[in-house]
């Protein structure tokens, strides 16, 4: 038996991406616009084609005009600044999306920076992430995962933390830090912690609200949570398992699921948590910047 609520991620993104539907439908009749996302994705990784396929078939639902660019595993660092040069000058595309990882022999900052600021729906640009780390969101793009976590914490906490311990297990450019800072705008107290961290245990125990973004399953177990804390996993990861004498793959999470939903007043599941936000969230900002741009 569970004791914490389950925070639905599918469904609270399945009513936000009717909201960007039915204003992408009134963006197309009353201006002509349709907003424009651009996914570039290079080889063969099979967990990004996995992403990468749900945010063309999510983009497409939401009725935008969406392109996919595929390259090969080995094109240059020249075809592919290329390309976003190209996609930067292209007044149908709002935003523009280059999947991570990249094959090592890409520079993957060089890439990400020259992507056109006002087209950085992933707010991976040093001009987004200054404005986020300045407190200044209503301009710039915020990544997706951590801005569609918090809209869950919001749901559970209400807009303002004061008086709230948040922990964050993990400090990425793409989840930890950015995470911090929008915990941080909203008033919380935060801590990162991380590979270097001394007794993490003891450091999650204190938060009321625990975000774990390192990719290791089910590394936060129940004696980890403090009784009644809010609990966002951001891990996906995909292991092994024998059912029936029969292995098979699964997904799962950084957090022990079955231990910390005994402790937490909240949990986000795996899959069906922060996954399907992240993808919303994309969407979202695809729009703001197509709305910005006209
Ligand atoms: N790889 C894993 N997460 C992300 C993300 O949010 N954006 C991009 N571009 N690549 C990723």
């Amino acid at each position: 038996m569970t004791n914490a609520t389950l925070i639905d991620g599918k469904a609270i993104a399945a009513e936000l991406s009717e909201t960007i539907k039915a204003t992408t439908a009134a963006m197309l009749a009353e201006q002509g616009v349709k907003p424009g996302l651009a996914v570039v994705i290079v080889g063969e990784d099979p967990a990004s084609q996995v992403y990468v396929r749900n945010k063309k078939r999510t983009a497409d639902a939401c009725g935008f005009h969406s392109v996919q660019h595929s390259l090969e595993a080995g094109t240059s660092q020249d075809n592919v600044m290329q390309l976003i040069d190209e996609l930067n000058r292209d007044p149908a595309i709002h935003g523009i999306l280059v999947q991570l990882p990249l094959p090592k022999h890409l520079d993957e900052q060089r890439i990400t920076q020259s992507i056109a600021p006002e087209k950085d729906v992933d707010g991976f640009h040093f001009l987004n992430i200054g404005k986020l780390t300045a407190g200044q969101t209503d301009d710039a793009f915020v990544p997706c995962t951590p801005a569609g976590c918090m809209l869950m914490i919001e749901r559970q906490l209400g807009d303002d933390l004061s008086g709230k311990n948040a922990v964050i297990i993990g400090r990425s450019n793409i989840v930890g830090k950015p995470m911090a800072s929008l915990l941080l705008k909203a008033n919380a107290t935060v801590t990162i912690c991380h590979s270097r961290t001394q007794d993490l245990p003891a450091v999650a125990r204190t938060a009321d609200i625990l975000v774990a973004a390192v990719g290791r399953p089910n590394m936060v177990k129940g004696d980890w949570v403090k009784p009644g804390a809010v609990v966002i996993d951001v891990g996906i990861n995909r292991i092994e398992v024998e059912i029936d004498g029969e292995k098979k793959s699964r997904l799962t999470g950084d957090v022990d699921f079955s231990e910390a939903s005994e402790v937490a007043s909240a949990i986000t599941p795996v899959p069906g948590g922060v996954g399907p936000m992240t993808i919303v969230m994309l969407m979202a900002n695809t729009l703001e910047s197509a709305r910005r741009a006209t």
